[in-house]
């Protein structure tokens, strides 16, 4: 089987998602299949990332959850999908991960790609869900390996079953919700952190001004 997998992060070659990928197509390649691997963050590719899809009977495109949603980049290549010519031949399937430990638009996301197969003319492969990427690139790359290498066996899920569906994607997608105690101490660790954060960008307002609270 040959697969074009397609990195649709902003920050392509640099990101979390590519480390997912190198982890994924580790346990993807073991039985022989090939893949050919592009960034959408690269727009001059974008002609030849749309013929290889358009060849291709396998796709897999790999994005992150930005602002609860696609990130406009990978929203804008997806306009430009559509003036592809694809048919049921051509299978799209998704890897969808998220900075938070519960992948936020588990279901709603899901939804919205099965919609967008259906309308660039090609048929849904399923999607793969995983929250916590978010220090996947700024941890001890031994640490980094650990927490992905789950991904190395849906690679080789993939390669078995060209499409992301049954119990073990389900059971991959780990906890769907955050306990009330586990939501207290993430918020006070996030405060922490971006008080941190605000201090060391020279911020003047405090975290939780509101200014169009004005009277
Ligand atoms: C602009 C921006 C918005 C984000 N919004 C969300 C979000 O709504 N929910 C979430 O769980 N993670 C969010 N994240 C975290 C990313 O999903 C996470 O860091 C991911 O690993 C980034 O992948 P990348 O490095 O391949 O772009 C956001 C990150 C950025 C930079």
């Amino acid at each position: 089987m040959h697969t074009v997998i397609v990195n649709g992060s902003p920050r392509g070659e640099h990101g979390n998602s590519q480390i997912i990928i190198n982890k994924f197509s580790e346990g993807y390649s073991i039985n022989g299949d090939t893949y050919q691997q592009f960034c959408i963050s690269e727009k001059k590719d974008w002609e030849q990332i749309k013929a290889s899809i358009e060849k291709s009977k396998n796709t897999i495109v790999v994005f992150p959850l930005y602002a609860e949603l696609l990130p406009g980049t990978l929203l804008e290549f997806f306009d430009y999908l559509c003036h592809t010519k694809l048919s049921p031949e051509n299978t799209m399937s998704f890897i969808l991960h998220s900075g938070n430990l519960v992948a936020g638009m588990r279901g709603c996301c899901s939804e919205y790609l099965k919609q967008l197969t259906k309308h660039l003319n090609c048929s849904f492969g399923g999607v793969l869900i995983r929250g916590n990427s978010f220090f996947y690139s700024n941890i001890d790359p031994k640490r980094t390996d650990e927490l992905v290498e789950p991904y190395a066996e849906m690679g080789k899920y993939f390669s078995e079953n060209k499409s992301f569906f049954g119990n073990a994607v389900i059971e991959f997608a780990g906890p769907t919700e955050v306990k009330a105690s586990d939501a207290r101490v993430i918020n006070r660790i996030c405060k922490i952190l971006m008080t941190e954060f605000a201090e060391k960008a020279n911020c003047k307002f405090p975290l939780d001004y509101k200014p169009y609270d004005v009277e």
